[in-house]
């Protein structure tokens, strides 16, 4: 998939500076067929082009008129126009200034003389190139509205991963079932389904199934008419009346009652119901958002929770992995919490030290993210000093270092990134955490070392 994608070939926009007119007009003529081609003799024209029109890839000789030449050109356009990529032309190819331009913000380099073959290839990568990034960021700002509405924050790929389940299915009406263990945001999750839905203008309605005794709960679902029952004096309106065009949260679905199963499948088969007591049949349009921390197939499987009803509210399954399982969310939260509750509590912004940072990333959380956030308030409230040191952390805090972890509910790419973290950490300290030796021990430059050290936060 490269460049025979039509939208991407529509809007594609190229444009060549050379002060040589038979190279831009040969460049020109062999890539017309990849997209829109303009050329330019000099910095000044280039430039004038792009106060003009946008252009997606720029092709700059190295050596042009006037006292800037190509490299001033890449660096000007790219600290502007970001979106641009940029590819120059050298004349003898040299080193140095292919790194230079590089280092400017070049994708590749060309050199003369040219070869047109190559170089429409090289500019296929080029678009391609253009192309995923332009994904990617569309894609990062979309994310970062969910976190933004939501409060979620994490940037994990798992977290993203489910931050964009959510962004995709607010904008319908399916049932959503939302999994994963206690404390690790359904209830969050939820709501920013809501928020960013059509319904964000109309209630979100939380009802705790498990915290109702049997008797009240269908009276909760669905209301009731006076005199229904012993104390029912007033009409009352039930969740599923009060959230009306907007949405239903069903929280710990998994512990209603068999006869409330039927009761509820029937309304979400039907939309229509009747309040306890009432004669009147009702309708709802709420839209259902349920979560559970119970492995609900397995309910199914041991007939404690209907089938038909499961199907009926798993139309979008959302799983949120455990905290233990996106550990590069741990920083964020730890920070987004040491802030949020030293302004709560009117103390001066605490750190935590190295150590301590280690300590919490490695730590199991079987509480997950509720768990980390209490022990943050707690942490604000009981640390005198500023910083929060590993000695600071209670014991119970207990390391999952050394234990096999779960593959489950995570990406390949998740996977071999958290093993790809493992092997360099213990690589730099058998290394005494000298660069080049830990490089060659895992047969990298020291440059994908650093690269690699980091992307994972390893110091
Ligand atoms: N990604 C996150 N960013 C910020 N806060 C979070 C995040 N995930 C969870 N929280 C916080 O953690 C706490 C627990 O979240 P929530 O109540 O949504 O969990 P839950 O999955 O519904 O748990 P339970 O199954 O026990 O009901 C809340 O205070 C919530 O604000
Ligand atoms: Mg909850």
């Amino acid at each position: 998939m490269t460049t025979n994608d039509s939208s991407v070939e529509d809007a594609f926009r190229i444009l060549i500076v050379d002060d040589e007119p038979n190279i831009r007009s040969g460049l020109a003529k062999g890539l017309e067929k990849l997209a829109d081609v303009r050329v330019a003799g000099s910095v000044n024209e280039a430039l004038d082009c792009f106060d003009e029109d946008s252009f997606q890839l720029l092709i700059a000789d190295v050596r042009l008129p006037g006292d800037r030449d190509g490299l001033d050109l890449v660096s000007l356009v790219r600290q502007k126009y970001p979106d641009t990529t940029a590819i120059v032309i050298t004349a003898h190819g040299t080193v140095e200034t292919a790194v230079e331009a590089m280092r400017r913000g070049a994708f590749d380099f060309i050199t003369k003389p040219v070869d047109l073959n190559l170089i429409r290839e090289q500019v296929s990568r080029a678009i391609e190139h253009h192309r995923l990034q332009s994904e990617n960021r569309l894609l990062r700002n979309r994310l970062a509205d969910v976190g933004e509405v939501s409060g979620l924050v994490g940037s994990s790929p798992a977290l993203r991963s489910v931050l964009d389940q959510v962004r995709q299915v607010a904008g319908t009406d399916a049932t959503v079932l939302i999994q994963g263990e206690s404390g690790t945001g359904k209830e969050l999750i939820a709501r920013a389904i809501h928020d960013l839905s059509d319904r964000a203008s109309g209630p979100f309605v939380a009802v705790n199934l498990g915290a109702l005794p049997e008797s009240l709960l269908e009276s909760e679902l669905f209301g009731h008419v006076p005199g229904a029952f012993t104390g029912a004096v007033r009409q009352k309106p039930g969740c599923f009346e009060q959230a009306e065009s907007g949405t239903l949260f069903l929280d710990e679905i998994t512990e209603i009652p068999a006869k409330s199963q039927v009761d509820l499948l029937r309304v979400l088969e039907t939309g229509q119901f009747f309040r306890v007591g009432g004669e009147e049949l009702l309708t709802s349009d709420a839209r259902i958002v349920s979560a559970t921390n119970r492995p609900v197939d397995q309910l199914v499987r041991n007939g404690e929770f209907r089938e038909d009803l499961y199907y009926r509210l798993n139309i979008v399954p959302i799983r949120v992995p455990p905290l233990r399982q996106r550990r590069d969310d741990i920083p964020l939260l730890v920070d987004h919490y040491l802030n949020h509750f030293c302004t709560r509590h009117r103390r001066p912004v605490k750190t935590v030290d190295a150590g301590a940072l280690e300590r919490l990333v490695g730590a199991d959380w079987p509480g997950n993210v509720r768990q980390l956030r209490n022990m943050m308030e707690r942490l604000v409230v009981t640390v005198p000093g500023e910083c929060i040191t590993a000695d600071d952390l209670p014991d119970e805090l207990t390391e999952s270092a050394g234990r096999e972890e779960s593959t489950e509910g995570r990406t390949l790419a998740e996977v071999a990134e958290a093993a790809e973290k493992k092997a360099i950490r213990e690589a730099l300290k058998a290394n005494g955490c000298h660069r080049e030796q830990t490089a060659r021990a895992l047969g990298i430059s020291v440059r994908t070392l650093h690269y690699k050290m980091n992307r994972y936060n390893l110091q």
